[in-house]
C-alpha cells in the first residue's frame, strides 16, 4: 500500500526554503529556515524545530460533475517549473465542527463557491490537501501548494478571494509560508 501519512518538518535544513513566514490568525509557529515534506507514520518521533503530520484522505464535500472537472485539469506536485510553495496549515472552530456534513458544503460551496473559485486558478496552481485533525494534531488541515514564478500574482488573488468567504469565518489559525525549491 502506499503510503499517506506525511511528515512537514520545519528546521534548519530540507528541499524548501522560506522566503516567508505570516500568521493571520492564532498562534504562530516557531521561526524556521526549511520544510521537508517525508513520508512518514503515525508512531515516527518529532524531528526538526518542529513537525506537522497529515494524512491523504478522502474527499468530503466534493460532487462527482466537481470531482470530473478537478480530475480532468489539476496538476500534481513536482512539476520542475513550479519552484514556489506555499505550506498552510489551518484549523477551523468549534463552532464548524459541530455544523452537519450539508450545512458545512453549502457555507464551503454554495456560499463560499471554494471549488468554483479554485477551478479557476488550476492548472497553474498544484495543490495537495493533508488532514490532521483525526490523528489529534495542533492543525485540521496542512495545505501545499506548488506554482511558477508567473503564477504567484494569481495565487495570491485566489487566497485573497477565499479569505474574504464565510468558510473563512470559521478559521481560527492560519500560518502562511512561502518556499522557494532549494
Ligand atoms: C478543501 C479545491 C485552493 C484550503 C477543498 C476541496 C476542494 C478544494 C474540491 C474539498 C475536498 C473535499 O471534498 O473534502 C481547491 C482548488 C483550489 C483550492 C481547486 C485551487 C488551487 C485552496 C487554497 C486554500 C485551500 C488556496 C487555502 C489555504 C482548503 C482547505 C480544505 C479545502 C483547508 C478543507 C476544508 C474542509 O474540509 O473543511 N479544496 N482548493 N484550498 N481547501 Fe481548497
Amino acid at each position: 500500500m502506499s503510503n499517506t501519512i506525511f511528515d512537514f518538518v520545519g528546521g534548519t535544513t530540507g528541499e524548501w526554503k522560506v522566503i516567508k513566514m505570516n500568521t493571520l490568525k492564532g498562534d504562530a509557529l516557531a521561526e524556521i529556515t526549511h520544510i521537508d515534506r517525508t513520508s512518514s507514520s503515525l508512531i515516527k518521533g518529532n524531528e526538526g524545530i518542529w513537525t506537522l503530520k497529515g494524512i491523504v484522505s478522502n474527499l468530503r464535500y466534493t460532487e462527482k460533475a466537481e470531482k470530473e472537472k478537478l480530475i480532468a485539469i489539476q496538476e500534481d506536485l513536482g512539476r520542475p517549473s513550479a519552484t514556489q510553495a506555499a505550506f498552510i496549515p489551518l484549523r477551523k472552530s468549534a463552532d464548524w465542527w459541530n455544523l452537519a456534513q450539508d450545512e458545512r458544503r453549502k457555507i464551503m460551496e454554495e456560499s463560499s463557491k471554494h471549488t468554483q473559485t479554485g477551478l479557476k486558478y488550476l492548472p497553474a496552481i498544484a495543490r495537495k490537501l493533508f488532514h490532521s485533525r483525526d490523528i489529534g494534531e495542533a492543525f485540521d488541515f496542512l495545505t501545499w501548494f506548488e506554482y511558477a514564478p508567473a503564477d504567484e500574482e494569481a495565487f495570491e488573488e485566489l487566497l485573497y478571494s477565499l479569505r474574504k468567504t464565510e468558510e473563512w469565518n470559521y478559521v481560527d489559525r492560519e500560518v502562511d509560508i512561502r518556499l522557494l525549491r532549494g
